[in-house]
């Protein structure tokens, strides 16, 4: 979709010049924080925050920051998801991991330092003129990303779950879809939206963001390491973890996605043709092999 490109060129200039860049040893940690967040990577969630800001009157520089601040966090969470410690993985977006192409304790650091970053980006006077936005901002990104979202996720996603569907559709709201939920809450916040706007996006982002993760686990089985740019090949039930596919097989976890897909689009409803180029991703995303 023109529109996934067009953002991603546009999120990847921002992000590079609101990076922090440094001149002394320490060039190494700013270094490996850009190549962590300046990769090739989709920025679907960006996408998400600046087309759904579209559908109200609100400018697009706050969305944008808020957005970036959202990126930071992603690349994080990816630096350490590939940790030995957590997937152990080698390639991400086509390229050695952050911790293969400098080493552990740099990926820990570039990590923790893209967290604080995304922080510094959304709190910073040049996001909003209101204190009490940027702040909600900021109070909201780290709900989405501690231990109520992301890294709770992440935790449950190495104890693993057992058999138990609504355990792993748990675990899949927390580690992948609280981040896709502040997506939509940037606008969201800064539009100061309105109770039933509220809840279309809030439904709309709960259901894509969990189609999302369950292709992602498709993909694990059946996606092209080339194409995808990261490890496939049924890497995660080789390593014993639990998700959609591992327990209803592909068949079944195929017809969840085309189900919850169907749903997130009646949530767009109450928008209207605002709402064209939001339902349209849906498919492109799903459809995705990247
Ligand atoms: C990968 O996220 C991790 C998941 C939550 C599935 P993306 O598929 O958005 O990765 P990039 O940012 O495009 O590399
Ligand atoms: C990662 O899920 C979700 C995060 C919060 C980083 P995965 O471990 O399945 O993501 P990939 O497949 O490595 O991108
Ligand atoms: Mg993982
Ligand atoms: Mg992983
Ligand atoms: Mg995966």
């Amino acid at each position: 979709m023109d529109r996934v490109a067009e953002v991603a060129d546009l999120v990847t200039v921002a992000l590079d010049e609101l990076l922090p860049r440094a001149d002394g040893p320490e060039v190494r940690l700013t270094e490996a924080m850009r190549y962590a967040a300046l990769g090739p990577g989709k920025r679907l969630r960006p996408f998400f925050a600046l087309e759904a800001a579209n559908l109200f009157d609100i400018e697009e520089r706050p969305v944008l920051r808020a957005a970036c601040a959202l990126e930071c966090v992603h690349a994080y969470s990816l630096v350490h998801d590939d940790l030995p410690c957590m997937d152990d993985d080698d390639i991400r977006r086509g390229r050695p991991t952050l911790h293969r192409a400098y080493d552990e304790a740099t990926a820990v650091l570039a990590g923790d330092a893209l967290q604080t970053a995304a922080f510094d980006i959304v709190l910073h006077e040049d996001t909003h003129e209101d204190p009490a936005i940027r702040c909600e901002l900021a109070a909201r990104l780290s709900l989405a990303s501690g231990a109520r979202g992301m890294a709770g996720g992440q935790m449950i996603d190495l104890l693993g779950v057992r058999d138990d569907l609504g355990g792993v559709a748990r675990m899949q709201r927390l580690k992948t879809g609280a981040l896709f939920a502040y997506a939509f809450e940037i606008p969201l916040i800064i539009a100061r939206a309105r109770d039933h706007h509220r809840q279309a996006l809030t439904s709309f982002a709960h259901d894509i963001g969990l189609a999302y993760q369950i292709v992602d686990d498709l993909l694990d089985v059946e996606g092209d390491e080339d194409l995808l740019g990261k490890a496939a090949g049924g890497k995660d039930a080789a390593r014993g973890k639990t998700n959609f596919v591992t327990l209803l097989g592909v068949d079944a976890a195929r017809l969840r996605v085309a189900h919850l897909a169907d749903q997130a689009r009646a949530h767009l409803d109450p928008f209207g043709t605002d709402a064209d180029i939001l339902k349209a991703s849906v498919d492109f995303v799903l459809k995705r092999q990247s």
